[in-house]
């Protein structure tokens, strides 16, 4: 955070100076003529010599998907048990830093009849995993801290990695994923598993087949009542390892955990491919629950009631893209609220949302939703070829209502056929990116921030995200 407010400081000074541009000094009336722009805070950086962009990356097929899994707690688990299901993946290493965790990750493995894994329980063990030769795939499902520095490290030793949400922190971190993933050819993707819920996919699929016309405004958001979690300490239901959520909620105000919302209206939007996120301005409301919460479980006099949390209970930020596209997206996991992604869609010939009402709304009838029976059967219509060819297993594998084993079953597929991964590092670092950015408009009244453009001009090459398909090359 250190870096935030030094960066918070130098913002300043530069937000005035362009206040005083603006500003017709005797009247500090505002000057149409000389409109505010948003403020570079990042400037993107030439692209190193001798690298290349990764968009649509493909690598050499692999017969079996060699998977190291990094991080075995609530979500690692989970993948474990998941990756078990797919035949063209072993898992041939897992790591934790709790032994019993590992333990119970390879009794899932028995449980599903697959080979013992090796095991890993120091602090660095993935860095031995990254420099093992049989190892194809590092997926990552620690705390948030060691994804990027994994993810690096792992590409360095030329592995594939996939990491679980996010990405990562900073933008520098962003970067180096980038530049890691151009120098090294690998594959990085972020394990953004809304993308392949049923209803997004099902919109993705509208979306590209035009039902909404032009797309003009999209929302989206991770509200999730955490609180119980978040304050869960060691031997309670729900508990993180070293309570590392928490810490993320006390240290930093923006929008900590944007992909969710986003990540599905980013595909929507064709973002990295033909079109990208410019600038955003981000704001939060006040800290309120967290207190109010510890008050209740710990007492008013607990340190946990007293401790300043700074992550204002709801953050708002708004995306502009570069073809006038906006972007809602709202994070608020400290409030008593049903949970909600919201993923709306409003185009010009259409409209669609999931929470907190599912329905659709088309023209000519744009005003009214269809009937349950209508939304049902254009729901059969448009269901993504994806979910027709796998939904089923899906559905009785689970994993957050069977969108987890599409994802996963999607990444062992691409890699398997030597496919272009559904999600590339430049979602990864753009939509991650976001953390960091809404933390510096928090922290200056909303202030406009650009977004770096992390595939250098890449993104006009392509006009759609393609979900691709072995058979249909
Ligand atoms: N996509 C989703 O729907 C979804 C859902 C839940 C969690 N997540 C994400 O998954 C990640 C993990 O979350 P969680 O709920 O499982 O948290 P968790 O605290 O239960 O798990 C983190 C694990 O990392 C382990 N760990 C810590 N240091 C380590 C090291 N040096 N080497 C190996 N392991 C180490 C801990 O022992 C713990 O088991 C987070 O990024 C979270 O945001 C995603």
């Amino acid at each position: 955070m250190k870096k935030t407010n030094s960066l918070t400081v130098s913002l300043l000074l530069v937000l005035m100076a362009s206040v005083l541009v603006s500003c017709n000094s005797s009247t500090g009336s505002y000057d149409p003529n000389q409109p505010f722009t948003a403020v570079e805070v990042f400037p993107t950086p030439p692209r190193p010599a001798g690298q290349d962009h990764v968009l649509e990356l493909r690598t050499e097929p692999l017969e079996t998907v060699r998977v190291a899994i990094i991080g075995l707690g609530m979500r690692g688990q989970g993948a474990v048990r998941r990756l078990s299901y797919i035949e063209e993946a072993e898992i041939v290493a897992i790591a934790d830093v709790v032994p019993s965790s590992v333990e119970r990750a390879l009794q899932t493995l028995e449980r599903m009849g697959r080979p013992p894994a090796d095991t890993y329980t120091n602090e660095d063990g993935w860095k031995d995993i990254a420099k093992r030769d049989d190892v194809d795939l590092v997926y990552i499902c620690t705390h948030w801290d060691l994804h990027a520095p994994i993810a690096v490290y792992s590409m360095e030793h030329g592995k594939h990695v996939a990491t679980e949400i996010p990405a990562a922190l900073t933008i520098e971190e962003a970067w180096d994923l980038v530049n890691t993933a151009e120098r090294t050819r690998r594959h990085m993707m972020m394990l953004e598993n809304t993308n392949y819920d049923f209803f997004e996919m099902a919109t993705l699929n509208m979306a590209q087949q035009g039902l909404f016309g032009e797309i003009v405004h999209t929302e989206g958001a991770y509200i999730h009542d955490l609180r119980s979690m978040l304050f869960a300490e060691e031997g309670e239901p729900g508990h993180y390892w070293n309570m590392w959520r928490l810490e993320h909620n006390a240290e930093k105000d923006g929008s900590l955990y944007p992909m969710h919302g986003l990540g599905p209206l980013a595909h929507i939007l064709n973002l990295n491919r033909g079109d990208r996120m410019e600038y955003l301005v981000s704001l939060s409301s006040g800290q309120f629950g967290l207190t109010a919460y510890a008050k209740e479980k710990f007492g008013e006099d607990s340190d946990y009631a007293r401790r300043n949390y700074a992550k204002g209970d709801m953050n708002t930020t708004i995306i502009k893209t570069a073809n006038g596209k906006t972007i809602n997206i709202q994070h608020d996991v400290t409030s008593p609220r049903p949970y909600s992604r919201i993923h709306m869609i409003s185009g010009t010939k259409g409209f669609a949302q999931k929470w907190p009402r599912t329905g659709i709304a088309l023209e000519p009838n744009g005003h009214n939703w269809l009937t349950a029976e209508k939304l049902d059967s254009l729901l059969k219509v448009y269901e993504h070829p994806i979910v027709t060819e796998v939904g089923e297993k899906a559905r009785q594998v689970g994993g957050h209502g069977g969108m987890d084993f599409i994802m996963d079953y999607r990444l062992i597929y691409c890699l398997h056929h030597g496919l272009p991964l559904d999600q590339d590092v430049y979602d990864a670092a753009s939509w991650s990116a976001l953390i960091e950015l809404s933390q510096v408009s928090v922290a200056n009244q909303g202030m406009p921030v650009k977004f770096p453009d992390f595939t250098r001009g890449a993104w006009k090459k392509l006009n759609t995200v393609t979900y691709y398909k072995h058979d249909s090359e």
